[in-house]
């Protein structure tokens, strides 16, 4: 009898031991550089090394920006005892040395790989080899495993999944695992407790000048599929919109401003993939926007809500904010200016009880407060844009 016990109290202090490593691993959306939406196949270890002290000159690593991804292509084949292999002519000091250069920067590495038999890219994939790959892994120190489901054959995405994350588990080391299932089976529904984030949608798509499409439409696409998806991210478990593309293709300064303040209202991952090495002063000011990555990272970790659309275009996000307040955003998906006068009295309006209490109304992009909820207000909301306010519950 005594050893049934002793066998369960065990079991309980593993599995909350387990619970609490997966609770602290992503208390908040993790955040970070990735290297597909600006390079593609096109890496090698100079470039991430590159990168990595951008992310320290630049200030962003001090902004929250703490992984350092390195995505498709890094792979090249398996060696006799099955172990996977870096391009040696891209990677030539192989994967352990740059997770150690990365780590010396005071950032953490991220790797990618994918449950099917190949990778996106065609490179060899972690099926069947999942415990050595794991294994590797952990060895060379790597934090982040983004997990793709090209060349899947089939399988059953949750048991695919969950062997990964068991294979992560019994290493002992903590590896976030991004589910990076584009959505197609519902992964928000059996994600928890198996990866911190999964993506809900297929590929963000940045264009080019010049190309008959608009890059912001791919935006507003994921924009509509989160709505819905609210009730299933938290603290330890996040929808994915995908990374940020803020600065890449053919979008307008307003259409940057408009995705990453979506994505913080959101909770989203902010993982973004930019190429730090032309950088635009205005596209970082962006991306370090304090005021916007604290709404993203607020503990309650609330996904915002529709609260209201007006007509096709316009639309008003509500985010529950840890302090009482709230962050608000109204969205103009119009491709012409969006007035209206606006007022915050009543419960109708957003969702909170703006007569019985009185918050200060602050803007996110002109870092100001600019009134309080009794006063009365016209806002101009650009093309493509937003605007951004945080409600703070008044002294
Ligand atoms: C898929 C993923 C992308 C990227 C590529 C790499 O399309 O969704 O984010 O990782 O594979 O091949």
């Amino acid at each position: 009898m005594k050893i049934i016990i002793l066998f369960f109290s065990i079991l309980a202090a593993v599995s909350a031991n387990a619970q609490a490593v997966a609770d602290t691993l992503c208390s908040t959306p993790p955040m970070g550089w990735n290297s597909w939406n600006c390079f593609h196949r096109d890496i090698d270890e100079d470039k991430i090394k590159e990168i990595a002290d951008l992310m320290v000159s630049t200030g962003l690593r001090d902004a929250g920006y703490t992984y350092l991804n390195v995505d498709d292509c890094w792979q090249t084949g398996r060696d006799n005892s099955f172990r996977i292999v870096a391009d040696e002519k891209k990677f030539p000091s192989g994967m352990k040395a740059l997770a150690d250069y990365v780590h010396a920067r005071g950032l953490k590495f991220g790797i990618y790989s994918c449950a099917g038999t190949k990778t996106c890219a065609g490179r060899p994939g972690s099926r069947g080899y999942e415990y050595i790959d794991a294994a590797t892994y952990a060895e060379w120190g790597v934090d982040f495993l983004k997990y793709d489901w090209c060349n899947n054959n089939g399988a059953n995405a949750r048991e695919a999944y969950y062997i990964m994350s068991d294979a992560i588990r019994q290493t002992g080391h903590p590896i976030v695992l991004s589910i990076c299932e584009w959505g197609d089976n519902k992964p928000w529904e059996w994600g928890q407790g198996i990866g911190q984030m999964w993506r809900i949608s297929p590929d963000i798509v940045a264009v080019c000048e010049g190309d008959n499409y608009w890059g912001g439409a791919s935006i507003f696409s994921i924009i509509d599929r989160m709505a819905p998806l609210w009730p299933y991210s938290g603290p330890g478990n996040w929808n994915d919109p995908d990374m940020l593309q803020v600065g890449n293709g053919d979008l307008t300064y307003d259409e940057n401003v408009m995705h990453f303040s979506m994505w913080c209202m959101f909770s989203a991952p902010l993982i973004f993939g930019y190429d730090l090495r032309s950088a635009d002063p205005k596209i970082l000011e962006i991306l370090t926007n304090r005021e916007a990555i604290a709404i993203d990272q607020d503990r309650l970790g609330k996904q915002a809500m529709m609260f209201e659309r007006t007509g096709k275009y316009h639309e008003t996000w509500v985010k529950e904010l840890a302090d009482g307040g709230a962050a608000l955003c109204f969205l103009n998906k119009d491709d012409k200016e969006w007035v209206f006068d606006y007022h915050f009295w009543g419960f109708d309006n957003i969702g909170m009880d703006c007569t019985g209490n009185l918050y200060t109304v602050r803007d996110i992009w002109k870092h100001k407060n600019i009134g309080d909820t009794k006063d009365r207000y016209r806002f101009k909301v650009p093309a493509h844009g937003v605007i951004m306010l945080r409600l703070t519950p008044a002294e």
